[in-house]
């Protein structure tokens, strides 16, 4: 979810309206605008896109306040009812949350047993709250702190009182939040992208941290009421980072940045004739004797590309898994473990809350992130940037490839500094790479026409790998599902015939990647025993071991970058197959971009 916050002189309708637009990569099951002016609060909310919320808004109610949310559904189902702002029973409160209260069921029988509740969701739990210890007398400060002090779980909270037009009261905990501040005018947002529109100057909150909001003032205090003095920071984004500009998707203006990216990031990591990162990264990286990968989603897979590189660069041992697991199955850990973060927006609250963890029990973190300035980030030891630029669209494409050049540029960089002899140059095979994945954008058509050729009637498929192979494949099958809503698995070649091989059908699309040397044939072998048995085979081979009827060959690069460049047409095949199927490519059913929920 995402909310924003506008305080100010001009009418807020629009302005909230545009800044929950640009936060709708985070969920967009519904949406709502709260607006306040001397007449009182009005709410607008619809399920659906912040296109359907426009058109509910009345264009008449003019407010120079107001607060706005866009969900992603936890609790309850994607409705006009469920979708926030909420509402208090006495009309007194209207409030906006992201996050999830965990013991919002114990409040609800411990205080609120006469009220009726309105909506299924956690959310309305704390406006009832806030309403009952205001009608007990506290003021609506007292009243927010009251309920805060009781609640357990993530929160970004904005809060508006029907009986005090000038003030927004805000709240954050876990959940990310900043305060933008102008001229004549302060504005809150989830994502500093959302009020790029009127301002660059930002202010992080912290964990337990209350704000007062109003149009000349923002007075930020911890939860038990300590003034924080905190100076803004100029958010360093181009507004027109975050426009598509002429391309009709997001994800397709993102797939095709991927050869600026690799640049941008041998330039940001560039050092003389080197690729290298700061020398207390290095420090920490040489000193581990074990590392350890966090991530979800298309970073997991990132991560497992990264253990590659570490540990056949540099020699370091490293463990990869999935936040959400790590917290209640963590494994026997080495004597000096460092833990590596890797997220494209750094809010991930399965992966933050592994952050927590091992930093109570007192280990280092290096974050991996897109993000300057993320709770990931400012929460780890360390950040290596991906330098990628803003990724609007849901399925990571362009984070993927950075994340795996940074990981790379760091495994390189640890390499040297361990004294270990490197035969080739990461910086030139970097280029190279950028090169190579040009090459496969300017072939657009071909990618086109496997979509076409191999997908427009499936109902499954299956993508194979050995190697560093198996690891794309992983993130192949995961692109098309995501976008395609077509059943995707990927596999290790030799995997498939120990039990999946059961799915394969006359006509079942397999797509082969063969770009490591030392497995070559036997992946070839693999897609005989699945042609054997009447699949629809596409080989993906790279340059120099292409034999005949493979579908598509990619440029060559070293074998350990491989994944950079075989990635992209599996990128480009999953597009189209959405394009075919007419399916929302940018903002696939039931997805979030950055999900910050646990
Ligand atoms: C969500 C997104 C995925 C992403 C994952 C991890 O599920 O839909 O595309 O890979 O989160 O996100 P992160 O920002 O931590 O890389």
């Amino acid at each position: 979810c995402g909310i924003v916050g506008y305080n100010g002189v001009l009418d807020a309708k629009e302005i909230l309206l545009k800044g929950l637009e640009k936060l709708e990569y985070r969920g967009y099951d519904s949406a709502g605008i709260a607006v306040h002016n001397e007449e009182g609060v009005t709410v607008f909310k619809e399920k659906g896109r912040i296109a359907d919320l426009r058109k509910a808004v009345d264009g008449d109610v003019e407010a120079a306040v107001g607060i706005g949310h866009t969900r992603w559904a936890t609790h309850g189902v994607p409705n006009r009812l469920n979708a926030h702002p909420h509402t208090s029973a006495s009309g007194r409160y209207t409030l906006v949350h992201n996050g999830v209260i965990e013991n919002y069921h114990l409040l609800q029988k411990a205080y609120l047993k006469g009220i009726q509740m309105s909506s299924d969701t956690d959310t309305e739990v704390i406006v009832q709250l806030i309403d009952l210890f205001a009608k007990e007398g506290l003021s609506t400060l007292e009243a927010f702190r009251k309920t805060l002090s009781l609640v357990h779980g993530s929160y970004a909270l904005a809060l508006l009182d029907n009986e005090d037009v000038e003030t927004i009261y805000v709240a954050k905990n876990k959940s990310p939040l900043l305060v933008g501040v102008g001229e004549d005018f302060n504005v809150i947002a989830s994502d500093a992208m959302a009020m790029l529109q009127v301002t660059d100057q930002f202010i992080e909150l912290h964990d337990k941290e209350v704000v007062i909001v109003r149009k000349d003032k923002v007075e930020i205090t911890t939860l038990n009421g300590r003034v924080v003095e905190r100076a803004p920071y100029t958010a360093q984004l181009d507004a027109s980072d975050i426009e598509k500009g002429t391309y009709p998707h997001y994800m397709l203006k993102e797939m095709d940045e991927q050869p600026t990216v690799i640049r941008k990031i041998i330039q940001a990591y560039e050092q003389g004739e080197d690729v290298t990162v700061d020398a207390d990264i290095l420090k920490a990286l040489a000193e581990a004797d074990r590392l350890y990968i966090i991530a979800a989603g298309t970073s997991y897979h990132a991560g497992l590309i990264g253990k590659q590189y570490f540990e056949k660069i540099a020699g370091i041992p490293v463990e990869v898994h999935i936040s959400s697991e790590f917290g209640y199955n963590m494994p026997l850990l080495s004597k000096k473990p460092l833990f590596i973060f890797i997220s494209q927006s750094g809010e991930t609250a399965d992966s933050r809350q592994v952050l927590v963890k091992i930093k109570e029990l007192g280990y280092k973190a290096l974050t991996v992130t897109n993000v300057q300035g993320s709770t990931l980030s400012r929460e780890a030891d360390y950040t290596l940037l991906l330098h990628a630029g803003p990724e609007i669209a849901v399925a990571s494409t362009k984070a993927y490839v950075a994340q795996v050049a940074v990981l790379a540029v760091a495994a390189y960089a640890v390499a040297k500094q361990l004294g270990m002899e490197l035969d080739f140059d990461l910086k030139q095979e970097l280029a190279i790479v950028a090169n190579g994945i040009q090459t496969i954008i300017d072939s657009k058509d071909e990618m086109e026409q496997i979509a076409e050729d191999y997908l427009k009637i499936a109902r499954n498929a299956f993508f194979i790998g050995r190697n560093m192979d198996f690891c794309v494949s992983l993130e192949g099958a995961l692109k098309l599902k995501e976008i395609s809503y077509i059943q995707a698995e990927g596999f290790a070649g030799g995997e498939l015939k120990h039990g999946t091989i059961a799915l394969i059908e006359e006509g079942t699309p397999v797509f082969a990647l063969a770009t490591q040397k030392g497995v070559a044939l036997n992946i070839r072998g693999n897609v005989k025993e699945v042609v054997a048995r009447g699949a629809n085979a596409c080989i993906i081979a790279m340059e120099g071991m292409e034999e005949e009827g493979d579908r598509l060959v990619i440029p060559s690069v070293h074998e350990l970058l491989t994944p950079l460049v075989s990635v992209v047409p599996l990128q480009l095949i999953s597009y189209y197959a959405a394009l075919h199927r007419r399916c929302d490519v940018d903002k696939p059913r039931n997805l979030a971009k950055s999900v910050t929920v646990e």
